[in-house]
């Protein structure tokens, strides 16, 4: 068995992930996991990072929502080097614009399920003084809600899994039965699966860091702010690489007393508590994003057909999602 320390890195074959776990080969000391559900993409992305001097990054399959493949990773990672030093939740996907239960429910497994596989399997496998980061999102923050009964239960002192269960799963009943009210959330309710996972999310890693605290183990999660990738069709104010550098610092040099916070994208600890704030995610952000985006671009992109294509797009995805306010 290997004595080396060790980085796992989940949904890294493109993104953000892909830029954390090229962030980590130039800087980390120990071997690298870049992990995806997709054998060939992940396998591609490794090679793409390889150098011919060094071994980094190492690919395994890894689907975060499938017991199964979380339950092999485990065992390889147990039996090969025995334990992990840093673990990096980053895999996501983004709500689909019909909010039928199917898609909520699938969102919800990957973003917050993905997190409570990597807790029940992974986390055993963590050695004292370990990190783990959760890639959450401004729709990770508590302002993102609006129904006062469940604010006050997230912001328990003694608020636990079974919490933010019953919260994620007030949600999909609400949604299966056909009692879902946009009201209860920021943003007239826009993406609400997205949102109550993330929310979901930040708000287990202050119940992780609770119990891994014994362990001198931080569990953070962060925002990692509007990243130009495949799930925001390229619209952003930061490139992944820009991105991938607060969650390299802090899984590599932030103080080990920063535990169990809700960290943004420029490296600021934000109270999450604090629901009358302006942190939520705003669907006019994305619009007003990629209209600058648009206006930067060189004369001969400015009219070309695929351009144009895109800003029609974005337009009637702005349109439509205001209708279903
Ligand atoms: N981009 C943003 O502006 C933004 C803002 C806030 C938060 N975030 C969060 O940042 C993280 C990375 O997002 P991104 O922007 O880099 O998106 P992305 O480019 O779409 O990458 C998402 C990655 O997650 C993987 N993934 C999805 N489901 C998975 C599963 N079940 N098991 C393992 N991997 C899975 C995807 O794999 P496939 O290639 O197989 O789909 C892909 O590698 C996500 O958690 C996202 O919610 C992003």
């Amino acid at each position: 068995m290997s004595q080396e320390k060790v980085a796992v890195v989940t949904g890294s074959n493109k993104g953000i992930g892909f830029a954390i776990v090229e962030g980590l080969c130039k800087r980390f000391d120990g071997v690298i996991y870049l992990t995806s559900r997709d054998e060939d993409k992940g396998k591609a992305a490794a090679a793409k990072l390889k150098k011919r001097d060094s071994d980094n990054p190492h690919f395994h399959q890894l689907d975060v929502s499938d017991k199964e493949s979380v339950i092999r990773f485990r065992d390889f990672i147990k039996q090969k080097h025995g334990g992990i030093d840093i673990l990096i939740n980053n895999a996501g996907v983004v709500a689909p614009l019909n909010n039928n239960y199917e898609n909520c429910k699938t969102v919800i497994d990957i973003n917050y399920g993905g997190i409570l596989n990597a807790q029940e399997y992974l986390f055993p496998l963590l050695r004292d003084n370990a990190r783990v980061l959760n890639i959450s999102s401004n729709c990770g923050h508590l302002s993102n809600l609006r129904n006062m009964d469940w604010i006050k239960r997230l912001s328990k002192k003694d608020l636990s899994k079974t919490d933010i269960d019953d919260f994620v799963n007030w949600f999909l009943e609400s949604v299966k039965k056909g009692t879902f009210k946009r009201s209860d959330f920021a943003d007239g309710g826009t993406i609400p699966s997205y949102r109550v996972s993330k929310v979901a999310l930040s708000a287990l890693t202050m119940v992780q860091q609770k119990e891994l605290e014994p362990r001198g183990i931080s569990v953070n999660s962060i925002h990692p702010g509007l990243v130009s990738t495949d799930m925001t069709m390229h619209i952003g104010f930061l490139t992944p690489d820009e991105a991938a550098e607060t969650p390299v610092d802090l899984v590599l040099d932030a103080p080990p007393s920063l535990k169990g916070k809700y960290i943004w994208y420029n490296g600021e600890i934000v109270d999450w508590f604090d629901y009358k704030s302006d942190r939520y995610f705003k669907v006019t952000s994305v619009g007003k994003q990629f209209l600058k985006d648009v206006l930067r671009l060189p004369a001969e992109m400015f009219f070309s057909p695929a351009m144009w294509v895109g800003v029609l797009t974005m337009i009637l995805i702005i349109v439509i999602t205001k209708i279903f306010e």
